[in-house]
């Protein structure tokens, strides 16, 4: 029978069981605590109705009850004031059974039994998980009751079921007590018995997800998110015609939306695909819900309460392995830690990992991935799951040292390419592989299903890696499995409202004029970088700070920067010589010249100037020592780890060109007393575009460890690199945090000075560039957008992948419907200033802003093509 075309869930795949009375439907948290849902709900169940079936509805505790009990739970036991607590719980129910219209006395008789066990808790001060489970069952009991009674209000014939009374759990073998009270599972195989039960109750079901009872009778509860998986479990057990998971996301989407706004719903997926996608931490739902339904083939419709118009995820049997290669998702777990093992012995040593893991079991730690070589296994450990703190870690190490030597690696995050045949895909990885050169990738494992393929790296980088493996992958396996973008059906979603609004929102009038008079032009908010200088003076640990003018070093800015009292770093003789112009009578101990592989001439220029110098390679010394008698001068150093917002950007480490290596030391020591110089200040820059505070602290210790040696040093420069959010309303950089960290450097410098030298933080927000559109083309799947400016004057994207917001400023709030790419005029496949960009219709002569720009935009033009980049306009 055809379902309601809206509510409806679609593209029908076949059911193993077509004269099964019984669809199931699951309501997460979110989806049944306003009434806005509530009537969402009704009409979905009427439509099931009005298809014939007989739903059976399974749902959560009220959004936020689940921690709220496990926080009362914890007062009581500390013998805290429980009442607050209990109020809130109380209200949040009160209020929407108001909403409901439904009599909030209704859950007094169940509120007074949880009252009761909660001080009976405080009166023992402690909590067995068999009592847990029974507290915690309350959410899920209260807000059924709730739901059964609004849907009875509404003339529907509604019997509501404890579900403790037909859903029993397994007892298993070596389940610790705490596991079989609170992460029970329950048989999924048909039951015939319960099939029979349920035939005789009339009307729909309503009943809770979560909790079920043990062989003694008492309450149990399935794991965290474990309403999923009742579901599937009565699916299995009643072999239901289909499931159905509502919650407020439409479904699996090809990446997580908050890293990629550009990330695709996938419409179908095999179960397999799915196990993988929830299992590397999908989200939306729970991994242990997926094999009840596959052991028989029962469809899975995942769909979007708020929205039951939108296309969902289909899970089901429809997509087999004689089918292309497909990649359908980029998932990244983290809270990950790694444990590597590494003993020359154990090749050929009989039972070395069956003891090596015995020692997990011992810990009660489950590793999730293993990769192994002669000498080494190294193991993930699953943090966020096993609830294991450094701690359990810790002490499971030192057991493991017994054994062999082994090193814990923390704060890592797993990525994974899920697919089907994934291992025919290997040579597309190509490009994608490149992105690891320069990052640490502490393991890689193919699963032996060819269904995955992980990287495990630091978790710093792991929005990072999946936006670009995104941007490379997704959109090459089109394969008619992928619908609509997150942005596409969200507008963008939800932070980006909650953001505040940039300037060039409050400025549009005025930019509008400025770019209807030209093709292009970059503009710079003067009050913007005022803000982003105030903000660093703010920093009370830093006593300098040095403009790193290679990011911006437009004449009016400069003049700017240097009202506000800032100094100035160069890179070359011709910004020396600007600043110069521009300021004549400076006190040259403004400015800091840090040349790289430059002529000796350059050297000896700056020295006579009076500017300071910085050294970042000992072959000055070695070669010219003689210009350097009786000079100051600072000195480079690579403190090793770079960072960074790509890999031409991170400035230390074996792979980058700067820096005087740590092992060089001796040999500085050495030239400098030969040459007749002074070490007067250490200078050290590790990258560009980081939002990691810890990166300033890690340098600043780098080079207070080498003070010792270096008596006269009275600066400490650690470098710029201060990261912007490349997106409106994501966090930018937490500069208390980054304040508190300096303190800890500073506390180590004595009288010395502490210096930064930023050059994006300054400017990269303060600027925009704007470009008229000059055509559109629609071409197979992909429209474009022309502009009139291109790499020429923002090489960004092209040369990092680097993203920028971009708005169509002429129509800036209307409804965004296309996807575009947004294309300049040079000649190059590489010319693009976005990709999959979600903007309202563009026309000839709109004005396109292109966000963030400020920062090494103009400086990094060029007249390729012999077109000039945009001009510049301080505003
Ligand atoms: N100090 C030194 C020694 C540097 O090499 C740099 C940047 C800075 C300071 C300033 O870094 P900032 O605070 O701006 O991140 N073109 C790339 C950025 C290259 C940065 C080069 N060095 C981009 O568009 O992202």
């Amino acid at each position: 029978m055809p379902l309601h075309p809206t509510l409806g869930v679609s593209p029908a795949v076949a059911t193993p069981y077509p004269d099964s009375p019984w669809v199931v439907l699951k309501f997460g948290g979110r989806s049944v605590s306003t009434a806005e849902n509530w009537a969402i709900i009704a009409e979905l169940i009427r439509d099931r109705l009005a298809e014939g079936v007989r739903p059976v509805v399974v749902h959560s505790a009220l959004v936020g009850v689940s921690n709220a009990l496990i926080a009362l739970l914890d007062t009581a036991v500390a013998g805290g004031d429980t009442d607050e607590k209990l109020r809130k719980i109380r209200t949040q129910h009160d209020s929407l059974a108001k909403e409901l219209k439904i009599a909030p006395a209704l859950l007094d008789a169940r509120f007074a039994v949880l009252e009761q066990v909660v001080a009976g808790v405080r009166l023992v001060g402690e909590v067995s998980p068999r009592v847990h489970a029974r507290v915690l069952s309350f959410g899920e009991l209260a807000a059924t009751e709730l739901g059964a009674a609004y849907l009875k209000s509404l003339g529907l014939d509604v019997a509501w079921l404890d579900i403790r009374e037909y859903l029993e759990c397994q007892t298993l073998r070596d389940q610790t007590e705490r596991a079989r009270y609170l992460s029970a599972r329950c048989d999924f195989s048909a039951d015939k018995e319960l099939q029979r039960r349920f035939a005789t109750i009339d009307g729909i079901v309503i009943s809770q997800g979560f909790i079920a009872r043990n062989a003694q009778g008492e309450t149990v509860l399935l794991g965290r998110g474990g309403s999923d998986t009742s579901a599937a479990y009565l699916a299995g057990k009643l072999e239901a015609r289909r499931l159905e998971i509502w919650t407020d996301a439409p479904g699996f989407f090809s990446a997580d939306p908050k890293a990629v706004p550009s990330a695709r719903l996938i419409k179908s997926l095999h179960y397999r695909e799915a196990q993988e996608i929830a299992s590397a931490g999908g989200g939306i739902l729970h991994p242990r819900s997926i094999s009840p339904v596959r052991a028989s083939g029962i469809p899975l419709y995942l769909k979007c309460t708020t929205h039951p118009e939108w296309e969902g995820s289909t899970i089901s049997n429809a997509q087999d392995d004689d089918q292309p290669p497909q990649l359908k998702a980029i998932s990244h777990r983290s809270g990950i830690t790694l444990v590597s093992m590494e003993s020359m012995e154990m090749w050929h040593q009989v039972g070395f990992l069956a003891d090596a893991f015995n020692v997990f079991r011992e810990h009660g730690l489950s590793v999730d991935l293993i990769s192994t070589s002669e000498s080494n296994v190294t193991v993930s450990v699953d943090v966020t799951q096993n609830v294991a703190d450094r701690a359990a870690i810790e002490a499971l190490a030192a057991d493991l040292r017994k054994l062999c030597k082994v090193t814990v690696i923390p704060d890592c995050a797993a990525i994974t390419l899920v697919g089907r045949r994934i291992r025919t895909i290997l040579h597309e990885l190509g490009p994608v592989l490149e992105i690891f050169q320069e990052q640490k990738v502490h393991l890689v494992t193919q699963a032996a299903n060819d269904l995955n393929l992980t990287f495990v790296v630091s978790s710093e980088h792991a929005y990072r890696l999946v936006q670009h493996l995104h941007g490379l992958l997704v959109n090459k396996f089109e394969g008619g499995v992928f619908g609509a973008t997150w942005e596409q059906l969200t507008g963008g979603g939800a932070p980006a409202k909650a953001a505040p609004k940039p300037w060039w929102v409050k400025k549009k009038a005025q930019l509008l004029e400025i770019g209807s008079e030209r093709d292009a032009a970059y503009v710079y908010d003067r009050d913007s970088i005022e803000g982003a200088i105030a903000a660093l003076k703010s920093l009370r640990a830093v006593d300098s700070v040095f403009y790193a003018m290679k990011a911006n070093p437009n004449r009016e800015i400069l003049k700017l920067v240097h009202e506000r009292g800032l100094n100035f770093e160069c890179v070359s003789p011709g910004e020396v010589a600007r600043v110069l112009e521009l300021f004549p009578s400076i006190d040259r101990k403004r400015i800091l010249f840090t040349p790289n592989f430059a002529p000796r001439a350059e050297y000896e220029h700056a020295l006579e100037q009076g500017v300071w110098v910085t050294l970042d390679n000992l072959f000055p010394l070695r070669q010219w020592g003689k210009s350097f008698k009786g000079k100051d001068v600072f000195v480079r150093i690579d403190t090793g780890q770079g960072r960074g917002h790509h890999e031409h950007v991170r400035t230390a480490g074996a792979h980058s060109k700067f820096g005087v290596p740590l092992f060089e030391i001796d040999e500085l020591v050495e030239l400098v007393a030969k040459a007749g110089a002074r070490v007067v200040g250490f200078h050290a820059h590790t990258g560009s575009g980081v939002l990691d505070t810890d990166a300033w602290l890690d340098t600043g210790k780098q080079l207070l460890k080498l003070l010792e040696r270096f008596p006269e040093v009275r600066y400490l420069d650690v470098g710029g690199g201060l990261g912007v959010p490349e997106k409106t309303g994501q966090a930018g950089l937490d500069l208390r945090a980054l304040d508190a960290r300096l303190a800890e450097v500073k506390q180590g410098c004595g009288d010395r000075q502490l210096w930064l030298e930023p050059g994006r933080f300054i400017v990269a927000q303060a600027g925009v560039l704007l470009a008229r559109v000059t055509q559109t083309k629609g071409k197979g799947d992909v429209q474009y957008v022309g502009v009139a400016t291109g790499m020429n004057s923002l090489i960004r994207p092209a040369l990092y992948g680097a993203y920028h917001d971009i708005v169509n400023l002429t129509r800036l709030g209307k409804p965004a419907t296309e996807l575009v790419t947004v294309v300049g005029p040079i000649c190059e496949t590489g010319d693009r200033l976005g990709s999959d960009r979600l903007l309202p219709p563009a026309k000839e002569n709109d004005v396109l802003l292109i966000a963030n720009a400020g920062a090494y935009g103009y400086a990094m033009g060029s007249h390729y093509n012999l077109r000039e980049p945009a001009e510049e306009i301080l505003i």
